[in-house]
């Protein structure tokens, strides 16, 4: 569980803003209290992402969501700046000093053969109205803080092959392609199920069409039962 948040290091009120400062951003651990607001900030960061990505949509279940916020080694950190003087949250960094959750599909032992101790960066989300200001940078170099103060050696996560803003994002700041699982699709041409008539080489016997129209004579031919045509 997170523990309730230590007074920060920093307990200046923030600056009062003119339309041309830059606000200031904070980060800080979650709170029980914030886990509502932050799972409504997460719907908003991925809805866009999720519309053009196949693999598993973020964030992951409510449920899962509040379930994380009671394990050990999992940090949740919120950061925030203050508009019209209120704490907005701005951005939503989530790692685990160990493979977490029974959905997950890594391979502990590959990390370990090789002497890794990663770090593994579970959410990286930032308000799709100010990305592009560095506050995804703040959030990835507080992640290497942590990971550098708790003696992990290497940043591992997933990203969707086709979420080209985050993967841009991650390559310029040397992330490398360790091995993925890569969604391949072939378009299969739609067709009936059942193939069309076809014609035979001869036409059928006489004798066979004679005994077919005896067993069961077609109802034109069909005599009345009272004589009639
Ligand atoms: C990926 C993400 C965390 C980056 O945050 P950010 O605040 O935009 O990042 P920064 O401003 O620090 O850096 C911007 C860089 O990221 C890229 N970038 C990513 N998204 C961007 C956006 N919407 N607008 C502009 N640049 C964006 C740019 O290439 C830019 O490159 P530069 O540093 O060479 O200029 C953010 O785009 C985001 O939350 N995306 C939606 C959720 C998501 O996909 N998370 C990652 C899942 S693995």
């Amino acid at each position: 569980m997170a523990a309730e948040p230590p007074p920060t290091s920093d307990d200046r009120e923030p600056l009062s803003l003119s339309p041309r400062t830059p606000p200031e951003v904070r980060v800080r651990r979650i709170h029980r209290r914030d886990l509502n607001r932050t799972w409504d900030f997460l719907k908003l960061c991925f809805r866009d992402v999720n519309r053009e990505t196949v693999e598993y949509q973020r964030p992951r279940l409510k449920k899962r969501f509040l379930e994380v916020y009671e394990e050990e080694g999992v940090e949740q950190l919120l950061f925030e700046t203050k508009i019209a003087k209120k704490d907005v949250i701005v951005g939503y960094a989530e790692c685990a000093f160990e493979i977490v959750g029974s959905d997950n599909w890594m391979n502990q032992r590959y990390f370990s053969s090789r002497d890794m101790r990663p770090l593994y960066v579970e959410e990286l989300a930032v308000h799709p109205e100010l990305q592009g200001q560095g506050i995804g940078a703040f959030l990835l170099e507080q992640i290497e803080h942590l990971a550098r103060v708790r003696g992990c050696t290497h940043l591992v996560l997933e990203v969707a092959e086709n979420n080209d803003n985050a993967l841009k994002f991650y390559r310029t700041r040397n992330f490398y392609k360790l091995d993925a699982a890569i969604f391949l699709a072939k378009k299969i041409s739609s067709e009936a199920e059942l193939l069309p008539p076809r014609r035979l080489k001869r036409a059928p016997p006489r004798e066979v069409v004679e005994a077919l129209e005896a067993a069961s004579p077609s109802p034109a031919r069909r005599k009345k039962p009272n004589g009639g045509a």
